[in-house]
């Protein structure tokens, strides 16, 4: 999605609108069964403030760029949020579980972008670590679903109504160009934001997987684990360091 929620104010809303979450319980199972835990685009840190919660007692870290979300995440305890990206981050070999949910693997459009968070993700894990992660399945056409007639609306903290629409303004070769527009009777005009997300199919994702020397250890199309199918929603990875790497 368009990267609004950089913005303090809009970021406001960002567990508000993503309220019902069909990833949790599948991310919190792998994250309780971790020791060390680096959440990628940790976004307001929903799910590590979860594990926290749920009991998990070894070290949790959320990086996230953008200032909004981690305002919001900063917000509970017990967590590392740390500004920046895996380009600015200094962890080394540390942890033995890598997740990056909300599809913010989807916000790296080229190949060269996804071999590089691919290996910076295999330099910050141990040796025997996971990487968990998701991207929507291009052939379950989720752009299509991106319509003004499905948009969200929520109540703000101050009972201000907001409602969000996405307009996708085209989809080529696998990038889907879209604004996301956040609109209220409260305030004087609505705020639009532009961006693009890329669609990966399987057979691709796999192949940048090995050239960076990871293999797949499991591999779901929905967060009940039911196998990828030509139409799953998502295709889920569960990635291991592949034979030889290190
Ligand atoms: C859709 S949100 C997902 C947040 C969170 N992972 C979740 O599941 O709710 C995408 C997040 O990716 C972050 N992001 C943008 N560029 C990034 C980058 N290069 N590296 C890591 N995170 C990035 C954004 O700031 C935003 O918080």
């Amino acid at each position: 999605m368009p990267d609004a929620f950089e913005d303090a104010d809009l970021a406001a809303y960002y567990d508000l609108i993503n309220d019902s979450r069909a990833d949790t319980d599948f991310y919190l199972g792998l994250v309780l069964s971790a020791d060390a835990v680096l959440d990628v685009g940790c976004g307001t840190g929903v799910l590590l403030k979860e594990a926290r919660a749920a009991g998990h007692r070894g070290r949790l870290v959320g990086l996230d760029p953008a200032e909004g979300m981690l305002a919001q995440a900063r917000r509970a305890d017990g967590v590392e949020w740390v500004r920046g990206d895996l380009g600015t981050a200094s962890f080394n070999a540390e942890f033995d579980l890598v997740v990056m949910t909300g599809h913010v693997f989807q916000i790296f459009l080229t190949d060269d972008e996804v071999r590089e968070q691919f290996a910076a993700v295999r330099a910050v894990l141990r040796p025997d670590g996971r990487f968990a992660f998701e991207t929507r399945n291009p052939g379950a056409r989720a752009w299509e679903r991106w319509t003004p007639e499905h948009g969200t609306e929520v109540v703000g903290e101050g009972g201000e109504r907001v409602r969000v629409e996405h307009r996708v303004e085209s989809v080529v070769d696998g990038l889907v160009t879209m604004t996301e527009t956040f609109s209220s009777p409260d305030w004087p005009e609505p705020r639009v934001d532009r961006g693009s997300l890329r669609f990966t199919d399987a057979d691709h994702l796999d192949a940048l997987l090995r050239e960076t020397g990871w293999a797949v250890a499991e591999r779901y199309g929905s967060w009940d684990r039911s196998p990828l199918t030509p139409t799953s929603r998502e295709i889920i990875t569960i990635a291991r360091p592949g034979p030889g790497t290190g």
